[in-house]
């Protein structure tokens, strides 16, 4: 079988230079929508992460936030975010930013691989094998009191009215008499999903994600020891827009409190 994983540390790697040696200085964006926008360095770690692909991998199908879908009808699909955490990236809010590359066979997450730069952190993991942060194995937290859980939160980018009703209607529940100690948010999916893999936070949630957000972060923490659900604590799926990712021991805590 071919090394998939260490094409796709190498891969984030490259990409991630491209990121570090472009930080702080974007001075243009794209709006493609009224509130949201793109910048050069994710078209140019998106156009890397692609060729290197296609040179490698031919036949496989490649699906990227920044490019149209490329479906082969391979069983194996490249599943990648060139640039997670724009805002951060951009405005210098945290370092919560990094490049997001999964290979997906048949819709299952098979190898995962986030390269947050600024960090100093490569997060990958490989179905059955473990997970790693800079080759020292990761482990989820033993958290067990639920108001003790300091939860990642990501509102997302959600721009209509009924969404973010939904979402006001979570945070009631999560900040309830019965829930959780805090929430934090940081414009970045993948940074805080491998903190619960490796045990610093102890869960996180999200409502409309894309699977490029998710797919590599979630073979990472599946292998670190983390339940990872939708939601409605059904088992995440590909397609699934939400998900719940925590220690294990305070997901059915979380499951209950969350649709009660
Ligand atoms: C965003 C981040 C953020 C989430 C948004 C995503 P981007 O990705 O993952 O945490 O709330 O929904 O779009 O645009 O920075 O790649
Ligand atoms: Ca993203
Ligand atoms: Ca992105």
């Amino acid at each position: 079988m071919a090394d998939y994983l260490n094409f796709a540390i190498e891969t984030a790697k490259q990409a991630g230079k491209i990121l570090l040696d472009n930080y702080g200085k974007i001075k243009n964006l794209e709006y493609n929508t009224r509130q949201h926008f793109t910048t050069r360095v994710d078209q140019e770690s998106d156009e890397l992460i692609r060729k290197r692909i296609k040179e490698n991998f031919p036949d496989h199908n490649i699906y990227s936030e920044e490019d149209a879908d490329l479906n082969k009808g391979h069983e194996f699909s490249w599943v990648i975010d060139p640039l997670d955490g724009t805002i951060p990236y951009v405005y210098g809010i945290t370092d919560h930013f990094g490049v997001c590359i999964a290979l997906v066979k048949n819709k299952i997450p098979i190898v995962g691989v986030i390269y947050a730069p600024k960090r100093d952190e490569l997060y990958y993991a490989e179905k059955g094998k473990g997970a790693f942060c800079n080759n020292k194995p990761i482990k989820t937290s033993l958290e067990k009191t639920i108001s003790h859980a300091i939860m990642g939160l990501d509102p997302g980018k959600e721009t209509s009215y009924f969404k973010r009703a939904v979402l006001g209607r979570y945070m009631e529940k999560v900040y309830s008499p019965k829930g959780i100690s805090c929430a934090v948010c940081s414009g970045c999916a993948s940074v805080p999903l491998c903190l619960v893999a490796s045990g610093k936070l102890h869960a996180y949630m999200a409502l409309s994600l894309e699977p490029w957000d998710m797919a590599a972060a979630v073979v990472i923490n599946m292998e670190a020891g983390a339940k990872v659900t939708n939601i409605h604590g059904k088992e995440w799926n590909i397609l699934d827009k939400s998900i719940l990712v925590s220690n294990s021991i305070l997901h059915e805590k979380l499951i209950d409190i969350l649709n009660k």
